[in-house]
């Protein structure tokens, strides 16, 4: 088996491992190059390759790109978020962005219509992605089904570059649903740098650890392609949010996750049930204060909640050491999480009519 299968279960820790495995450098490296985002600071995104290509671009002021994929799969949630945090932070930095929506990947991978997974992209994510400020008219956003011929065709011309041998060991398998996936994802990743995009340009695309193996072999294939030069794409790494009961946080198990469309008595009822590094009597908690490594909302707080570390850090110290209980952290979690769910579901409503009209205006699905 392949140590990491993009579209099996979500493996959580074991960063440090897979990094050097991989080739994976530690975004400590070029933090001072970066914005002051909490996710660098937090070692969120705790790994990249190639960035510092892509800085070099942003500081002689010539073009750039970040490109990302939405698989829809379900309920946008919490988990989600933070790829359109990390949108927002390259276009703030002057990044031209480009999204794909991966329908074909969710027919061929997901045993979904393409109808299903296109009204998913559009209900769950770009009316959240549009809330949470991203504006479509200033991004290149496509779906795979429509991407267009000559994207398409590269997708498959870029098959010339691969063995079977390379695509087993790095996918575990070569069935077709997944390979023909994989190659439009590869085009999805240059299309940055496709001749009518502009051309060559450093491209970074941040993903989770899962995603790796698209990286690699996007990277050998720009590196091959005999009918257009392609640098190879930069990448990041981010952490993957755990569930709120612990374990992995799933599209199918809306108890680990919060969705950002969730009522709020319900979102906060998912704090109070959340798994907690509170100790099991009060006097043990006094004593040992809470293990905040097992604390999912802490975890909930450290993502999204608290964005002010000084904040963080007095949340963290009075928890650690057993002043602050359980309940009380969740008091603080779901009073934040209520203020949030308010503002972005008003946002959302505000919105939603600016993204029909968008897909209106640039979509055609009838043909
Ligand atoms: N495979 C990605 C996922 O499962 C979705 C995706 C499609 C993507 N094309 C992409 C991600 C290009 C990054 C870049 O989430």
């Amino acid at each position: 088996m392949p140590d990491i299968d993009p579209w099996g279960d979500v493996e959580i820790g074991n960063y440090k491992q897979k990094m050097e495995k991989f080739g994976i450098d530690p975004i400590e490296e070029v933090e001072d190059r970066l914005p002051d985002h909490r996710f660098i600071r937090r070692n969120i995104v705790f790994g990249h390759r190639d960035l510092d290509t892509l800085l070099d671009a942003r500081d002689e002021g010539e073009e750039f790109a970040m490109m990302t994929g939405i698989m829809p799969s379900g309920i946008f949630h919490f988990g989600h978020k933070c790829v359109v945090d990390q949108i927002k932070m390259y276009q703030q930095m002057g990044a031209q962005v480009t999204i794909a929506a991966a329908d074909i990947e969710a027919y061929n991978t997901r045993d979904m219509s393409l109808e299903e997974a296109r009204e998913l992209v559009i209900e769950e994510y770009l009316k959240n992605y549009a809330a949470l400020g991203i504006d479509l008219e200033n991004v290149d956003f496509y779906f795979q089904s429509k991407a267009g011929n000559d994207h398409l065709m590269r997708s498959k011309l870029f098959s010339r570059y691969l063995t079977q041998n390379q695509v087993e060991a790095t996918y575990g398998s070569a069935e077709p649903g997944k390979i023909a996936s994989a190659l439009t994802q590869y085009a999805d990743i240059l299309r940055p740098q496709f001749e009518e995009n502009g051309g060559k340009k450093p491209t970074v695309v941040p993903v989770g650890l899962d995603q790796d193996p698209h990286i690699r072999l996007t990277r050998d294939v720009a590196s091959k392609f005999k009918d257009q030069d392609f640098m190879k794409p930069s990448s990041t790494y981010n952490k993957f949010m755990r569930g709120l009961q612990g374990g992995k946080m799933s599209s199918s198990d809306p108890k680990s996750y919060i969705a950002l469309t969730d009522d709020i008595e319900d979102a906060k009822q998912k704090i109070d049930e959340a798994k907690t590094g509170g100790r099991d009597t009060l006097e043990e908690h006094r004593e040992k204060g809470a293990k905040l490594s097992e604390d999912m909302v802490f975890e909930l707080l450290t993502f999204h909640l608290v964005k002010d570390d000084k904040e963080l850090a007095r949340i963290k110290e009075e928890y650690s050491s057993g002043e602050m209980l359980s309940g009380e952290i969740k008091q603080i979690a779901k009073q934040k999480l209520e203020e949030f769910l308010t503002d972005h579901q008003e946002k959302r409503r505000e919105k939603a009519p600016e993204v029909e009209q968008y897909i209106e205006e640039n979509f055609d699905f009838e043909t």
